[in-house]
């Protein structure tokens, strides 16, 4: 056989084995094999992350479809580079719940190319919403705002409030921040005094507040966490600073987790504003609706609800997570 005739042979074989490979990933498999998904958590260092985790890998057993997880340990790197990985892996849709707004423009577009829908979870990406399928979320404006009026309500509208936020750079950060002050910048008396990130984690929220006890401890009236577990973390050191978290210092927080509600019935936390990580379902109805060529809307917002202290101890059973 001539040296060209070979070579055409070989690239048939080539061309074959790499037809084989295509077919059993995501673009031809048989009706029978299992749709294969992609889930990209951004961190598990947070009660409220696993929750959402076991909703997600929940679901797809459900479902019968294949899970392929990867915790990004809140470093946006990796879960760039897990992304990555799925698409090359040829998965048939991709749920991610990312770190920050920016920076995933890149692999979004990798994934549009590949024709891979990805579904965002839980916070928002600053891309442009050809990016992604949609978005199933809460909406952190209303959250920030709600939480505000209970705090107007329940100190007569003066105050003098220490700020745990979130991960900088994270849609509910920003956005719990600013729905907070959308409604206390019309009360001259209430005032943010304090104000640094937690990231969203116990042992840093707990940190956090030990340093502004230690700055300011007999001027803070008021924490407001920008999650549960941060204020999990600031009752523990408002504690251990010698002060009645709840009655000296009141705290308010974001999720609904069941360690806040143990927290209200405890006394300690004063109320919580519900965002539910419960979107496994979610995610998959619309993963279904993107393969079956359907349009949705780009934000499937979430209900969520609010939880005073005083209910806490009726609702506390019902709470899933
Ligand atoms: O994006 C949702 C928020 O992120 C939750 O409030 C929080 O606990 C998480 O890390």
């Amino acid at each position: 056989m001539k040296k060209r005739s070979v070579f055409l042979v070989a690239l048939l074989v080539l061309a074959i084995v790499g037809g084989t490979v295509f077919a059993g990933g995501q673009q031809d498999a048989g009706a029978d094999s299992p749709k294969v998904v992609g889930f990209s958590q951004c961190d598990s260092q947070q009660a409220w992350r696993w929750a959402e985790t076991e909703s997600v890998q929940g679901e797809a057993a459900v479902r019968g479809y294949e899970l392929k997880y990867n915790d990004a340990q809140a470093v946006q790197a990796n879960q760039i580079a897990a992304v990555r990985s799925f698409i090359a892996q040829g998965v048939d849709g991709i749920i991610l719940a990312p770190q920050v707004m920016t920076g995933f423009g890149p692999v979004l577009q990798e994934a549009k190319d590949a024709g891979i829908p990805v579904v965002l979870v839980d916070r928002l990406v600053a891309e442009d919403e050809d990016m992604y399928y949609t978005f199933i979320g809460s909406d952190f404006v209303w959250e920030g705002e709600r939480m505000a009026e209970i705090v107007v309500e329940e100190t007569g509208g003066k105050a003098r409030i220490a700020e745990l936020q979130g991960t900088p750079g994270a849609d509910p950060t920003i956005d719990r921040k600013k729905g907070f002050e959308n409604i206390i910048n019309d009360y001259p008396d209430m005032n943010i005094v304090l104000s640094q990130t937690g990231d969203f984690n116990r042992t840093k929220g707990k940190e956090v507040m030990e340093a502004f006890l230690k700055a300011e401890g007999e001027n803070i009236d008021v924490v407001y966490c920008h999650n549960d577990d941060m204020a999990i973390g600031a009752i523990q050191a408002i504690k251990e600073y010698g002060k009645d978290p709840g009655k000296d210092i009141l705290v308010y927080s974001i999720d609904g987790i069941k360690d806040a509600f143990q927290a209200m019935v405890d006394g300690d936390l004063n109320a919580v504003v519900e965002c539910t990580p419960l979107l496994g379902p979610q995610a998959y109805d619309a993963l279904e609706a993107a393969w079956a060529g359907e349009v949705l809307p780009k934000w499937v917002m979430s209900e969520d609800g609010i939880f005073l202290q005083k209910d806490a101890a009726s609702i506390i059973d019902s709470r899933k997570y």
